[in-house]
């Protein structure tokens, strides 16, 4: 996801420091060259050493250093970045962001750079709420400077309260953020996930495999995009993508409701949801007893949410559906596309290997009117990536 960017690692003297050890290996996990630059006090906790292994690129310190400065390196490293990421953030080092000091490697990059910087502040919770703090915390957005805030929790110090480094899995988030460019920018779009339950009794219901993943990763390239993102979920394990307001939801009723409560207003809906099809007729408040010989139970079918989307559809909405097919994945795609009135319909056929329920790879093909394109397998989130390519190109041209 971070192929060929350039990240600049300041990292200022905190404990937090050895989580920004993890975070050089994630952000080059993802592809990402990175630098790591470390103010004196930072290296007081951890040395160079570390940051070099994990990074294969050697550590800056020295403003003055003879070798890197016959290159004038402060201004080439603020130059070459394509993001800055400061974690730890100390609460010294904010203030002098805020005020424009200039007085160590990291903090003349500081000044130099013109990439976005993400600050990922970590203290003592005393330090976080002192007035001075909050000052150059609203100076440094004032700036223009993003802020990753700390989390809540049990601190170093064996204090309690906000002045955790952020998660790790935040910060990358934000960062493939600020490096993504903001195409669905005042878009509003709505993502229906995972599967629904259907109670028959209060402790058994009907439902399926369906994980959620597709629909979360739909949602959370959106908000990296820009978008505000509406997720309905059903109920499944994920953690709430960031920046994505998710209502969560039991069953296919629910689901319509919360659905189409929102539909008007969106740029883009897409309904990744495996709604059931099918509801018990009945619903006992009570547990049902186990008997001797068979239980019948009769089945209602239930409303079909997209086909109601798809007629009540306002002009320049993109809708899209899901297809999961076990055969003549096309035509039967095709069809639903048609009856249901959409502009894109994103068919998989379950019988592939790894593509499909639970899986962390699909493989499918995005149908429109005049368009189809036949993916090879993929993440989930490159999946959610063509997708939202194709959604874009739709709002672009005005035609649905
Ligand atoms: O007709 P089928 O269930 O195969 O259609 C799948 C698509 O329709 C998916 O996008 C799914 O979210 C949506 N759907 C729905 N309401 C239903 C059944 C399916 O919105 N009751």
């Amino acid at each position: 996801m971070l192929q060929g960017k350039s990240i600049l690692l300041g990292v200022s003297g905190g404990i937090a420091v050895y989580k920004a050890a993890e975070l050089v290996r994630l952000f080059v996990k993802e592809g990402a060259s990175v630098h790591v630059v470390m103010t004196a006090n930072a290296r007081q906790f951890v040395t160079t050493l570390t940051f070099q292994a994990l990074s294969s690129n050697p550590v800056g310190c020295d403003l003055f250093s003879i070798e890197s400065e016959s290159r004038i390196s402060h201004i080439e490293k603020a130059r070459e970045a394509d993001l800055v990421v400061l974690a730890p953030a100390t609460a010294n080092l904010m203030a002098k962001m805020a005020a424009g000091i200039a007085d160590d490697y990291l903090t003349t990059i500081l000044l130099a750079t013109t990439a976005p910087v993400l600050v990922c502040p970590a203290m003592n919770v005393k330090m976080w709420e002192h007035p001075a703090t909050r000052r150059n915390l609203k100076t440094l957005t004032e700036l223009g400077y993003r802020v990753e805030p700390p989390a809540v929790g049990f601190l170093a110090c064996q204090e309690e309260g906000a002045g955790r480094l952020a998660d790790i899995s935040n910060i990358l988030e934000s960062a493939l953020r600020l490096l993504t460019p903001p195409t669905l920018e005042g878009r509003k779009v709505l993502v229906s996930a995972g599967p629904t339950r259907e109670h028959f009794d209060p402790v058994r219901f009907l439902s399926n495999p369906s994980s959620g993943k597709m629909g979360y990763a739909l949602a959370r390239i959106a908000a990296r995009r820009s978008a505000t993102v509406t997720l309905v979920s059903g109920p499944c394990s994920l953690e709430a993508p960031a920046r994505v307001e998710r209502i969560s939801v039991t069953s296919a009723a629910q689901m319509r409701d919360a659905v189409l409560n929102l539909s008007a207003c969106q740029d883009a809906i897409v309904m990744t949801a495996a709604v059931s099809d099918y509801r018990p007729a009945e619903v006992s408040p009570r547990k049902i007893k186990k008997s001797p010989g068979q239980l019948s139970v009769v089945l209602a079918p239930n409303p079909d949410i997209l086909a109601s989307l798809g007629a009540a559809k306002p002009s320049g909405q993109v809708l899209v559906g899901f297809a999961a097919e076990t055969e003549n994945v096309a035509e039967n795609a095709r069809d639903k596309l048609m009856r249901k009135n959409l502009d894109l319909i994103v068919a998989n056929d379950l019988t592939k290997e790894g593509a499909g329920f639970g899986a962390e790879t699909n493989e499918v093909k995005i149908m429109g009117a005049s368009e189809e394109t036949s993916l090879c397998l993929m993440t989930k989130e490159e999946v959610a990536e063509r997708i939202w390519d194709r959604v874009e190109k739709l709002l672009a041209s005005g035609k649905n």
